[in-house]
């Protein structure tokens, strides 16, 4: 089996880390029997300037036909002031709402070594390991209609639409659930139910699809504002988070925030499994965006893009003990006090992202053989 990857390193910092994914790719071509072919194509901003679209027809073409794509990230202040169907972020979701990508894992992991890096307390968030389940295919980013208008005594009215149909509910609380079970079983899920019917319907399904196919596994349901203040009070409190597109936006930055490793976290969106072919789509990036400010000058953090490909070898690939030795060589590296400048700590050695990829191979390296 030959797995055919896409790799869409996009703007900014996107094709640096994106690099640093290949050399792993190859080390586990060479030493785990990884056999795969990547082709690689032009998104974002990149891809505005060579195709004068944020992703082309012809990208979408090799997404849809791929096993698995590797992403960068995109964006950036030279289109910061483009028309909304030309900014570098359409791409991304064009390829979320046609690939069917409706379930977003957002982990939120303190690494052991990175805890005195948050702005909250050690004790707070030592240990901490959340996932966010995102809903990423529905709800106000997508619904209509969502327009600008001029009404009659000429003021300007914006409508977006928040709207989930009850199927799109079933299918994101089945992945929390399932996933709860593969953890420490809890599950919160967060809407606004007090003021929104989107809430209500959210709610009543998440239940019903709990009390039907997951007795097993602890429900609680949460408003989504006590969440976001319950996730600085005390994160540990939770296990999975399953919640709509809007609310996953926001609350897995604040998760990712707590952990203090922002530049640190993977994530991986998801299809379903097709019944027949078992197949199921997988799209990958690291959750730090294309960080302009230092693009092109080797200073940023592989780290979140290479956990992104251990998130593809166990989603997509399968390939569990691959993805979990590639987490454990990414620790040892933090563990032996090599830091990259956004996660720099007083008595830890700066290195770029070169140098910290060469870490994690040499890390690899050291696994494999003993
Ligand atoms: C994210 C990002 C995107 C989103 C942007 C870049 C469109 O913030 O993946 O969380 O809002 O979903
Ligand atoms: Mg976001």
């Amino acid at each position: 089996m030959t797995y055919k990857l896409l790799l869409l390193p996009g703007d900014g910092i996107g094709p640096e880390v994106t690099a640093e994914v290949e050399r792993v790719l190859n080390w586990f071509q060479k030493h785990r029997g990884f056999a795969y072919t990547a082709e690689r194509a032009l998104v974002g901003g990149a891809a505005l300037e060579a195709e004068g679209a944020p992703v082309s027809k012809a990208t979408m073409q090799l997404a849809l036909d791929a096993d698995a794509i590797l992403f960068g990230a995109v964006g950036g202040p030279k289109w910061d002031a483009n028309p909304f169907d030309k900014k570098p972020e359409r791409a991304l979701l064009r390829l979320r709402k046609e690939l069917e990508l409706f379930a977003n894992l957002r982990p939120a992991i303190c690494f052991d070594a990175l805890k005195d890096a948050s702005t909250l307390r050690p004790e707070v968030v030592s240990g901490l390991d959340i996932l966010i389940v995102r809903e990423l295919t529905g709800g106000v980013y997508f619904g209509e209609p969502k327009e600008i208008t001029t009404l009659p005594n000429g003021e300007r009215r914006a409508v977006d639409t928040q709207v989930y149909t009850t199927s799109e509910i079933e299918r994101i609380a089945r992945v929390a659930f399932a996933l709860a079970r593969l953890r420490s079983n809890n599950v919160a899920s967060a809407e606004k139910s007090n003021v929104m019917v989107s809430g209500v319907l959210w709610r009543e399904v998440v239940q019903t699809i709990h009390d039907k196919e997951f007795p097993d596994v602890n429900l609680t349901h949460i408003l989504a504002d006590n969440c976001a203040m319950q996730l600085v009070r005390r994160p540990k409190q939770f296990d999975v988070i399953v919640t709509d597109n809007l609310f996953g936006d926001v609350l897995s930055d604040e998760a990712a925030q707590a952990t203090g490793s922002i530049g640190m976290l993977p994530s991986a969106s998801l299809g379903a499994k097709d019944p027949k072919t078992g197949k199921q789509r997988g799209f990958y990036e690291p959750i730090h965006g294309s960080a302009p400010d230092i693009a092109g000058k080797g200073l940023a953090n592989p780290l979140a893009s290479i956990l992104s490909f251990a998130m593809c070898l166990r989603y997509s690939f399968a390939r569990v003990e691959d993805a979990s030795l590639l987490e454990r060589a990414v620790e040892a590296v933090l563990n032996n006090g090599l830091r990259t400048g956004d996660i720099m700590q007083p008595g830890k050695t700066q290195v770029g992202t070169k140098a910290m990829g060469d870490a994690v191979l040499a890390s690899l390296d050291a696994m494999a053989k003993s």
